[in-house]
């Protein structure tokens, strides 16, 4: 008997986006699998990392629209509300717009 496969890997499970980059006024695209850190990166764009979990905070960066889906165990919901963690964080929406 043939069984399914027990998990489907979280890059199919992920949609692309677009990073917006309000003050470089860059669009850069996120592909399913990618961290918006390592794109960042990628582009030249000066940013710290340390854990690349979501653990410690260091990566912050201030998003300014969009819908952020953070999947970071550092900030709390009011830094949230202001800031996301680049090296775990994905988007709900199509673009997410970050203060850089
Ligand atoms: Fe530690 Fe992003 S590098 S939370």
């Amino acid at each position: 008997m043939q069984t399914a496969p027990e998990t489907a890997s979280v890059a199919s499970t992920e949609q692309p986006f677009e990073l917006i980059l309000q003050r470089s006024q860059i669009r850069l695209p996120v592909a399913p699998g990618e961290s918006m850190a390592d794109v960042l990166q990628l582009a030249g764009v000066a940013l710290e990392t340390l854990c690349e979990q979501g653990v410690c905070g260091t990566c912050m960066t201030r998003w300014l629209d969009g819908e952020p889906d953070h999947r970071d165990s550092c900030l709390s919901a009011d830094e949230q509300a202001t800031h996301v963690a680049v090296c775990c964080a994905r988007s709900h929406s199509a673009t997410l717009t970050l203060d850089l």
